[in-house]
Order: C-alpha cells, then sequence, then structure tokens
C-alpha cells in the first residue's frame, strides 16, 4: 500500500486531519510526523522530517501544510532527492507529477480551503509520472543535489533531439 506521511506546522495543523482523513478514504496508508498542536513552531522541522521520511524510503510520497505551503516546501527541498511542488490549484498539481515527478506536495492553509485541497491532493494522486523529455531534467535535478557539476553540465551539452518542449 502506498504510504504518505505527513506533515504540518501550527497553521496547517487544522486543516492536516481534514486531508489525512480524505487520503485514508482514497485507499492509502498514512504517518502524521506532526505537528500534533497548534502551538507555535516552526515550519523547517517538519517539511525535513517529511523530507527525510520520503528521500529514505520510509514512505512514498509526502503531504505538507503550513501557512501558504511556501516555507515548508522550501524546508522539503533541502533534502536530497526531494522535489516538494507548492500549489494553489489541481492543474499544477497534476502537472508536478506528470512532468516533474514531484514526490510531495505542498499547500498553503491560508490559501486554499478544505473542498480545493482535496481536489488538488486527489490530482496529485492520480497522476503518474511521464518519464520521457521530462527524465533529462530529473537527472539534472539529481545531479545537482549531489553537488555533481560535471554530470549535470554533460546531460545539459547531451543532445535530445527527439523531444520539443
Ligand atoms: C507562520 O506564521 C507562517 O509564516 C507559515 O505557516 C508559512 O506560511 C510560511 O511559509
Amino acid at each position: 500500500m502506498t504510504k504518505i506521511a505527513f506533515g504540518s506546522d501550527h497553521v496547517g495543523f487544522e486543516l492536516k486531519p481534514t486531508i489525512i482523513d480524505y487520503v485514508k478514504e482514497l485507499g492509502y496508508e498514512i504517518e502524521d510526523l506532526g505537528a500534533y498542536s497548534d502551538k507555535r513552531t516552526d515550519y523547517p522541522i517538519y517539511g525535513k522530517k517529511v523530507g527525510e521520511a520520503v528521500s529514505s524510503g520510509n514512505a512514498d510520497l509526502g503531504i505538507v501544510i503550513c501557512g501558504t505551503g511556501v516555507g515548508i516546501s522550501l524546508a522539503a527541498n533541502k533534502v536530497p532527492g526531494i522535489r516538494a511542488a507548492c500549489v494553489s490549484e489541481p492543474y499544477s498539481a497534476e502537472l508536478s507529477r506528470r512532468h516533474n515527478n514531484s514526490n510531495i506536495l505542498a499547500f498553503g492553509s491560508r490559501v486554499v480551503g478544505s473542498e480545493l485541497a482535496k481536489m488538488i491532493v486527489k490530482s496529485w494522486l492520480n497522476a503518474k509520472y511521464e518519464g520521457g523529455r521530462h527524465q533529462r531534467r530529473i537527472d539534472e535535478l539529481n545531479a545537482e543535489d549531489r553537488k555533481d557539476s560535471k554530470l549535470f553540465n554533460s546531460i545539459v551539452e547531451s543532445d535530445n533531439p527527439k523531444y520539443q518542449d
């Protein structure tokens, strides 16, 4: 069963259980990595926790929530191998998986309501990475994660006449 790790700061805390219940209804296993109350805290703690859960393979995917989704996605993206997409509508959520192979979804509880958040989550979970022309960009991100400039430049310079977009 696909396992989704959840994280939020105190601002995202209230929306998180609604989204957790929804994701469970869709048939996924979940793990809530905090925050566990609305006591003031810091989003980097939970972005990092969810990022590490996904990068280590303890979870397949992650969903993170703060006020805007921005701070917690920035934190998650510090973890090598993480591609966290901060979105506020379903189209970008879907494309973030199809094109960017995002492995963490981020949104803001001060930006989207619970019904829009559910639509975003469903679009994201239902979409599949397409590979193909997108893979060289993921390879470039992976090379950058490893600070391997030589590999990064070799991918950039490699010819790919097959693809236009
Ligand atoms: C907390 O005040 C707020 O800054 C945080 O939830 C988030 O929106 C940051 O990106």
